[in-house]
C-alpha cells in the first residue's frame, strides 16, 4: 500500500502501454455511442455524495423531484423520459449538477471492441477470475469529480481504476485527518467505501473502472508489495 495505506498502486501489474494504444479507438467509441451513455449519476444515494456547497448535486435534485405531486407541471413535463433524458431535464429544470457520462463497455462492446478484448484479457493474465462490469466515466471540461463513497455492503469490492493521464488529480480522503491523499499512480485499487473524488481540470477526461473478482495469486502479489 502507498501513502498512508489508502490505495494500492497497480501500475507495475497492468499493461498500461496496451491500454494507451487504444486511446483514439476509445475516443471514437465515446463519439459514436454518445446516445447510449448514461448521463449524470441520477440515483446515486444522496447520503453517499459529499456535496461541495458551490453546487447541488443531481441526486439531491432528483430526490426533491420525486416529492412533487404526480399531476404537477414538472412531473407532467417529464413523465415519458428515460433515465438519461430525466437527468438532462433535471439539470436544466432544477439546476442539478453532474457533468459525468458513463459508458458501460460490457453492455455496448460493439462500440469499444478493442477495449473489451483488452479488459477480457485480464482474465487470461490471471488478474481477474471473474469480470462483472466495466465502464468509462467521462467528464466534461471543468467538471468536478464529486466526492463520494460507495455504500457499505459489508464487502470490499475488487476493481481496477485506470486514468489515461495523471493530470486530472484524484484523491482518497483520509477520514481521520480530512486530508486529501492524492493517488500517485495511473492504475489503482482502494477501499471504495472511503470517500474519494477529484479536482476539476479544464479539459475533458475519462477513466475506466473494471469490477470483478481478483485471482488469489493477483491479490497476493499486490498485497505483498
Ligand atoms: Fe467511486
Amino acid at each position: 500500500m502507498d501513502n498512508k495505506n489508502l490505495y494500492i498502486n497497480l501500475d507495475n501489474h497492468i499493461d498500461l502501454t496496451g491500454f494507451d494504444n487504444l486511446h483514439y479507438k476509445i475516443c471514437r467509441g465515446f463519439s459514436r455511442a454518445r446516445h447510449l451513455a448514461n448521463i449524470g449519476n441520477l440515483d446515486v444515494g444522496t447520503e453517499n455524495v459529499i456535496n461541495d456547497t458551490s453546487y447541488t448535486h443531481l441526486c439531491h435534485v432528483y430526490q426533491a423531484y420525486k416529492k412533487y405531486p404526480t399531476e404537477s407541471e414538472i412531473k407532467n413535463a417529464s413523465k415519458d423520459l428515460d433515465k438519461s433524458e430525466l437527468s438532462v431535464f433535471l439539470k436544466f429544470a432544477l439546476g442539478g449538477y453532474d457533468l459525468y457520462q458513463t459508458y458501460f463497455v460490457n453492455e455496448i462492446p460493439e462500440y469499444f471492441p478493442e477495449t473489451f478484448s483488452w479488459i477480457n484479457n485480464l482474465k487470461a493474465l490471471r488478474v481477474f477470475s471473474e469480470i462483472k462490469e466495466s465502464y468509462f466515466m467521462t467528464l466534461d471540461s471543468g467538471g468536478i469529480p464529486f466526492e463520494h463513497y460507495h455504500p457499505d455492503g459489508g464487502k470490499i469490492v475488487d476493481f481496477i481504476h485506470i486514468r489515461p493521464r495523471m493530470s486530472r488529480p484524484f484523491y482518497i480522503r483520509d477520514i481521520n485527518t480530512s486530508e486529501k491523499i492524492y493517488i500517485d499512480a495511473r492504475s489503482a485499487w482502494w477501499d471504495d467505501r472511503i470517500p474519494h473524488g477529484g479536482d476539476p481540470v479544464m479539459f475533458p477526461t475519462y477513466t475506466l473502472r473494471i469490477d470483478g473478482v481478483f485471482t488469489d495469486e493477483f491479490r497476493q502479489k499486490i498485497l505483498n508489495e
